[in-house]
């Protein structure tokens, strides 16, 4: 047993577990779950665009851009041929690049990259993987949405609509998993200050003529507040997606799960 951040970690929890994290380097929930499976035992492979120096030699991470086929195609083949397969999914590349403005400004180009990224990577990326996990009979995965899927953002309605499409084929794809052993179950986090949030804090504050605490305020705002007072940290995210993938949540199946310091405020 590891404590770490006052949360106790079973060191030996996903022992023997080969997982697939989608996006682990950017200093966001990819990363910071990659860390956390890592130290539940799990052999955590992941992905980007862009290789950092000090995976250069690394067998546990395949450079790939995987909003277009032949990127994910190439982390599948790389997976089963290295690995045998996956037992474990994380999902968890997305994100929003398209620009200010309204409806008008976004064009086929932005709309198509989004719903790439955002919806048709994962559905590439799992049925790739499925046959293995079929063949082994089990598996877990997990898709990263977001509270936008039913909170349509003023800037991001592409991402918004690809969030929601991904969380409709989540669901569909648990109940017909369900049957074969394999659990799947989408996460969708609110305001989670990583740098890819930054980032967008940025653009927004360089568009808007102001400052990066008053857009990083005005996005605030834009959500209607957060009732618990400030953003989540990528481990937090990280903590739900670990307990989802264990056999802790061996009875979960099919379901959102929200982690937004309680920014949805329906039910
Ligand atoms: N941050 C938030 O407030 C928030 C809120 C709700 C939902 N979400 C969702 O949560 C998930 C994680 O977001 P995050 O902000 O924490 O980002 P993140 O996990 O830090 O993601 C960035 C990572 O994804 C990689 N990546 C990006 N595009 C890629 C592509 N096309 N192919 C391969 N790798 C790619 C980046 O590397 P390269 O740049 O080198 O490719 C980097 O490793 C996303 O699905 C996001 O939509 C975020």
């Amino acid at each position: 047993m590891e404590n770490s951040n006052h949360i106790i970690i079973d060191s030996k929890e996903l022992n023997g577990k080969r997982v697939l994290v989608t996006g682990g380097t950017g200093g966001g929930m990819g990363e910071a779950t990659v860390k956390r499976l890592a130290r539940a035992g799990a052999t955590v492979i992941t992905t980007a665009r862009h290789t950092p120096d000090e995976l250069k030699d690394s067998d546990l991470f395949i450079q790939a851009d995987i909003s277009t086929p032949e990127g994910t195609t190439k982390v599948v083949e790389y997976l089963l041929k290295r690995f045998g397969g996956v037992d474990i999914l994380v999902n968890n590349v997305g994100g929003s690049s398209t620009p200010t403005g309204g409806v008008l400004k976004q064009t086929d180009a932005d709309w198509q990259r989004t719903f790439e990224t955002n919806l048709f990577a994962a559905v590439r990326l799992d049925r790739g993987l499925l046959p293995s996990m079929l063949e082994q009979g089990g598996g877990v995965i997990v898709h990263v949405t977001s509270i936008q899927r039913r909170f349509p953002g003023e800037n991001t309605m592409a991402y918004s609509a690809a969030k929601a499409a991904l969380t409709n084929y989540s669901k569909a794809l648990a109940t017909e998993l369900a049957p074969k052993g394999i659990r799947v179950n989408s996460v969708a986090p609110g305001f989670t200050e990583t740098k890819a949030a930054e980032r967008l804090i940025e653009r927004m504050a360089q568009e808007r003529g102001c400052d990066y605490s008053d857009a990083r305020q005005s996005l605030m705002d834009s959500l209607g507040g957060i009732p618990i007072g400030r953003t989540a940290r990528p481990e937090e995210v990280a903590e739900l997606v670990a307990f989802l993938v264990s056999d802790r949540a061996s009875y979960i199946v099919g379901a959102e799960h929200t982690i937004d310091g309680g920014i949805v405020r329906t039910i």
